[in-house]
């Protein structure tokens, strides 16, 4: 079954007569026509704000934000919805819970630990509170499939590790990481878990209960919902104490000259106006993908991802990075074109000696993942190319860039094979 028509998006943009091949959907996914509608609908019947009005349309708002609320809670499985706080965006759930803990958690010698792996999101804020509060970061390192391996996990520990930040799907290896089982190991250590889930969230089912992480971020945008709506799962025995990460109208039980009482969960991390159009069309969204079914979805992406790598290993002098089974990995592929010819912008990585990562020294005649994604871009097929904000694993993969494709619901066999067609121009023109 082809849900292609669900978007509005592939019938209205052409490239230049040519139809769209949406590769890029692990940056944004499109929009199915029901969230646009729901947003529209929300926007033209009941648009006013939120926990201010005694009116019936501030009051019907209300009951629509926290009805969304209520179904993100379903989606992601948490006890109660006040352990549902909406945010922009993944990044600034993760921003929310390294700033808040810095107020009252961490002391200085502690220890966080995160991956090689993680995109820019989850790596900055850490990095940001390890320095100004003199906690030592440590980073893990991937094993050579690109995965995070429990026994790493295991020996990465410190007796002053309080908190481990992993993504659930690696956003350039398409690793599935064994979230479950970290939990486990970090449990009998009374550790923190943050999963960044930006890249499952709208691929496999996710249930907080199940994991038994203290904290799960994700964006709506990657899932079929507006841009600009993000939720973090935080546990509410935890949350509870923990300091406002943004000060403002709407999160507060009383201010006065000097103190202030903060609002009770969520709100007290919900400062100023919501998302309110925002959190509407991430319940549509999430009705949009429980309607399909995480079942049909997980076929969807391990059918085209067993097809993408039987298409792109026909390609001279590619490597396509992270493991190869399907099963065990999410909608994504990376993967460098080299040695077969001379090209047009050679860039050579310098290698570093002070890391032990699996470092290549890229050769002049490197297809650029730029030249390659601008090429294709003419042919209407949208890739994404560069360091996917995931620096620290460039220089482990030996590259300063990679091309990803990524996918989901609306893509299809044929996808693929128009990609492929367009690689072989794309060498074509840069040879
Ligand atoms: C694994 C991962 N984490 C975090 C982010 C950041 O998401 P956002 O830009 O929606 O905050 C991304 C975006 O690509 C991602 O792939």
């Amino acid at each position: 079954m082809s849900y292609k028509n669900d978007f509005p998006m592939f019938a209205r943009f052409k490239k230049e007569k040519k139809p769209l091949v949406y590769l890029d959907s692990a940056s944004t996914a499109q929009m199915p026509q029901c969230v646009i509608d729901a947003v529209r609908e929300f926007e033209e019947t009941t648009r006013a704000n939120v926990h201010r009005g005694i009116y019936e349309l501030s009051e019907r708002a209300t009951e629509c934000y926290e009805g969304a609320r209520e179904r993100v809670r379903k989606f992601v499985n948490a006890r109660r919805a006040r352990e549902i706080v909406f945010t922009r965006n993944t990044t600034e759930s993760i921003n929310l819970v390294a700033y808040s803990l810095t107020k009252t958690f961490f002391k200085k010698g502690d220890h966080i630990l995160i991956s090689r792996g993680e995109h820019h999101s989850n790596f900055l804020p850490w990095q940001m509170i390890a320095k100004e509060k003199g906690i030592i970061l440590d980073i893990l390192e991937l094993n050579k499939e690109g995965e995070i391996a429990i026994e790493a996990v295991k020996k990465a520990l410190h007796p002053k590790t309080r908190l481990a930040a992993f993504s659930h799907i690696s956003h350039v290896l398409g690793t599935i990481n064994p979230i479950e089982k970290i939990r486990k190991t970090l449990r009998k250590r009374n550790i923190l878990f943050l999963v960044d889930a930006a890249q499952s969230a709208g691929h496999i089912p996710i249930d907080v209960q199940k994991i038994g992480c203290d904290f799960l971020a994700f964006s709506g945008h990657k899932m079929g919902a507006p841009m600009g709506i993000g939720v973090l799962y935080g546990r509410e025995e935890i949350v509870h104490t923990m300091e406002p990460f943004l000060r403002g109208g709407g999160m507060i039980r009383k201010v006065d000259i000097t103190n202030t009482e903060w609002d009770e969960l969520p709100y007290k991390f919900e400062a100023g106006t919501p998302n309110v159009s925002g959190a509407i069309g991430l319940e549509a969204a999430i009705n949009y993908i429980t309607s399909i079914g995480f079942k049909e979805i997980r076929a969807i992406d391990e059918k085209l991802t067993k097809r993408a790598f039987a298409q792109l290993k026909k390609i001279p002098g590619i490597h396509i990075f992270g493991p190869e089974d399907p099963r065990t990995r999410g909608g994504v592929i990376s993967f460098t074109i080299e040695g077969i010819h001379p090209v047009r912008s050679s860039i050579h990585f310098q290698q570093d000696s002070s890391h032990r990562g699996r470092l290549r020294r890229i050769t002049s005649n490197w297809v650029h993942p730029h030249d390659l994604a601008t090429i294709l871009d003419r042919e209407g097929i949208a890739i994404r190319a560069g360091h996917h904000c995931a620096m620290p694993l460039m220089k482990y993969l030996g590259v300063p860039a990679v091309s990803r494709i990524s996918f989901w619901v609306y893509n299809s066999v044929s996808d693929i094979e128009v990609l492929g067609r367009g690689i072989e121009k794309a060498l074509r023109i840069l040879a």
